[in-house]
């Protein structure tokens, strides 16, 4: 006899099949990004990531607002500033764009938890992640800079600083920052496995931060290796990161399942502008279904472990009742 929860044509082995699913997608679960720039009124589409937009603080206000009315709680913030210098000041500036539309989030809709993105890249003209002299990126310097914005969103109103740099010691230090400064009640979730990935390219179009000279691959992961994902999310769980995050997720399930296996953290899952966008160009040229695509893959990136997932599906998800 065949297995009951084998697909069958008829009703109850549906239900047996959902009953026995070991991984139900729970969109509870999803984060929405949200690219934020200067200016009032503005609204800019990004050619490379369909549906998604670069918004000023008032549309990202009537955004947030209309997808917290879907019931999306949580979102993740990255500005980009209109001006950028050597030293990515814009990133700790106390009326910095980040900084504005925290303030003006939690003060319009208290009820969305704010995930702030913590890097240099998109406030520096170099576009690198750090302090560079002579062609370098320097860590020491750089992790003063990464403290003093840490320390401006906690005081902008931030529910969860998410540094995305790869600064070696930024979780300890950001955490010595903020402690000292009275937030030490406020998680950081750490981009702890980050990969130098081909699939940010669109990311990097939106927030105008593809590096200027070289690469970031002095400071990324090499998509050869995982053991050193292992090592580098127990280093963030021993600096005292509160959520541990693996990026992008679709080319490093095995990853997500390895670092699952090594921690009792929570872990989220970056789904990634490549992965978002190869989706909708798939959907736009007629060679796959956007809905099967891209609940499958989400659904991959829980099964392998991941507790929450960063996604810009998101508002599709909810909008079109995805799951
Ligand atoms: C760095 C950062 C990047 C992404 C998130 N934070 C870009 C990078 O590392 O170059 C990529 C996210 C995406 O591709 O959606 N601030």
């Amino acid at each position: 006899m065949d297995c009951p929860w084998r697909p069958r044509r008829n009703r109850s082995s549906r239900i047996l099949r959902d009953l026995a699913a070991e991984t139900v997608p729970d969109r509870k679960k999803l984060i929405m990004p949200h690219f934020v720039m200067e200016g009032s009124g503005l609204r800019q589409e990004i050619a490379s990531m369909p549906g998604i937009e670069r918004v000023c603080v008032d549309n990202l206000l009537r955004d947030a607002e209309s997808d917290l009315r879907l019931g999306i709680s949580a979102v993740l913030l990255f500005g980009i500033p209109s001006q950028k210098d050597p030293l990515g000041s814009g990133a700790y500036a106390e009326n910095g764009i980040v900084q504005r539309a925290v303030r003006a989030l939690k003060r319009e809709l208290p009820d969305i938890l704010v995930i702030t993105d913590l890097c240099l890249c998109e406030y520096t003209d170099h576009g690198h992640c750090g302090v560079v002299r002579d062609g370098a990126v320097l860590n020491d310097p750089t992790l003063e800079l990464l403290q003093k914005t840490a320390l401006s969103q906690a005081r902008a109103g931030s529910d969860m600083i998410a540094p995305s740099d790869m600064m070696d010691g930024r979780v300890g230090a950001m955490r010595n920052a903020l402690d000292e400064g009275g937030f030490d009640c406020l998680p950081i979730m750490a981009y702890s496995v980050k990969y130098s990935s081909a699939f940010y390219g669109p990311f990097r179009d939106a927030a105008g931060s593809a590096p200027q000279f070289g690469d970031r691959k002095t400071y990324q992961m090499d998509c050869r290796n995982s053991r050193e994902a292992e090592r580098e999310a127990l280093l963030d769980a021993d600096e005292g990161a509160d959520i541990l995050m693996v990026k992008p997720a679709l080319s490093y399930l095995d990853i997500i399942a390895r670092v699952r296996a090594v921690t009792d953290l929570p872990l989220c899952a970056y789904n990634v502008s490549g992965e978002y966008s190869m989706v909708k160009a798939m959907a736009k040229l007629g060679y796959g279904d956007e809905r099967n695509l891209a609940v499958e893959i989400l659904t991959s990136i829980f099964r392998a472990g991941a507790d929450m997932v960063i996604s810009y599906h998101t508002r599709d998800v909810y909008r079109h009742g995805w799951f």
